[in-house]
């Protein structure tokens, strides 16, 4: 199939670009500025230039495709009213995505996050919690896979607190960023609430799995380690630095503050029986393990 994709010079959306060229698809990779456009065509996909919010290009983008992966995001998480923005901006891009290819049955497959309940693991039943700073993107997931009875196949991937890659990106990475900046690797609360992970490869494999198979209006979870406490995360960052550990106050982490404060183990059982997905690549813990000075 052809895909097209965006986000794909991200943490997640490199190593979905690569397996899906590893399996055979073509891919057509929306690209904002020369530095992406080299990335994506020395990966081996073809280039479309544009932004997120260049909604004429994202329908051009669908409509020469077979299917869709929807993963970029602004990078920008530093205030409430920049947060509001990048979930405004994926929901007019996602919108659009999602009805170009309406009575065409095709794939497209977006991302979420997992869902938090009190006192267990998450499970692909639950709904998305639609309360906090992101809770935004649930609604716009929740109108997404409403799709599924227009004749098109819409299919969320939800993935944990950190997809990582040699020890890089998800909230892990925003405590490693903070770590440095403040020179203590800090964890609010007691640290023992704990976030689950995946390594990028491992959820790379899910959503190429989930765009050839899955069934429209359906939900999966990225989720290899169901979930490390927090102050054995902020643990591994300080020695792996030579920093100092201990709690500090959750408004050093910014609008993710209460976010990063709460218990949020998630289960991906349902998705490993239904669709055969075995993670093999090292754990949140292990990886974190290549990070340097
Ligand atoms: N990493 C995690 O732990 C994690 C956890 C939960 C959910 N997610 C979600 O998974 C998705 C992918 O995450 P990621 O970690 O791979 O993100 P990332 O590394 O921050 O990459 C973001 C991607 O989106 C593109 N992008 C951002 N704004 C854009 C715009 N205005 N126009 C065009 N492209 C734009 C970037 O392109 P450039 O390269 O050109 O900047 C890049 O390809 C996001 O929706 C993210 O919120 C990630």
């Amino acid at each position: 199939m052809k895909i097209f994709v965006t986000g794909g010079t991200g943490t997640i959306g490199t190593p979905v670009v690569a397996e899906l060229l590893a399996h055979g698809h073509s891919v057509l990779a929306l690209a904002r500025s020369d530095a992406s456009a080299q990335a994506v065509e020395r990966a081996g996909a073809k280039a479309l230039r544009g932004g997120l919010a260049d909604l004429d290009i994202l329908r051009a983008g669908a409509a020469q495709s077979d299917g869709v992966i929807s993963l970029a995001f602004s990078r920008d998480y530093g205030s409430p009213e920049a947060l509001a923005q990048g979930v405004a901006e994926e929901n007019a891009a996602l919108t659009t995505l999602g009805e170009a290819l309406v009575g065409s049955d095709r794939p497209i497959v977006a991302v979420s996050g997992t869902p938090w309940i009190p006192g267990r693991a998450s499970t692909e039943a639950d709904p998305l919690p639609t309360g906090g700073p992101v809770g935004g993107r649930a609604l716009t997931q929740t109108a997404f896979l409403g799709l599924a009875s227009r004749e098109v196949r819409p299919v969320s991937v939800r993935l944990p607190r950190t997809v990582h890659n040699e020890g890089q990106g998800g909230f892990a990475g925003l405590l490693t960023a903070e770590a440095r900046r403040s020179g203590v690797a800090g964890y609010p609360g007691d640290g023992t609430q704990r976030w689950p992970a995946v390594h990028a490869l491992d959820a790379a494999v899910l959503f190429r799995l989930v765009l050839e198979s899955a069934p429209a209006g359906t939900a999966w979870h990225a989720v290899a380690d169901e979930g490390d406490a927090v102050q054995d995360i902020a643990a591994v960052i300080g020695r792996r630095l030579n920093l100092p550990v201990r709690s500090v106050p959750e408004e050093n982490f910014g609008p993710f503050g209460p976010i990063f404060a709460m218990d949020q183990p998630a289960s991906s059982a349902h998705t490993r029986s239904a669709l055969g997905w075995t993670p093999v690549h090292p754990g949140q813990l292990e990886d974190l393990e290549k990070l340097q000075p």
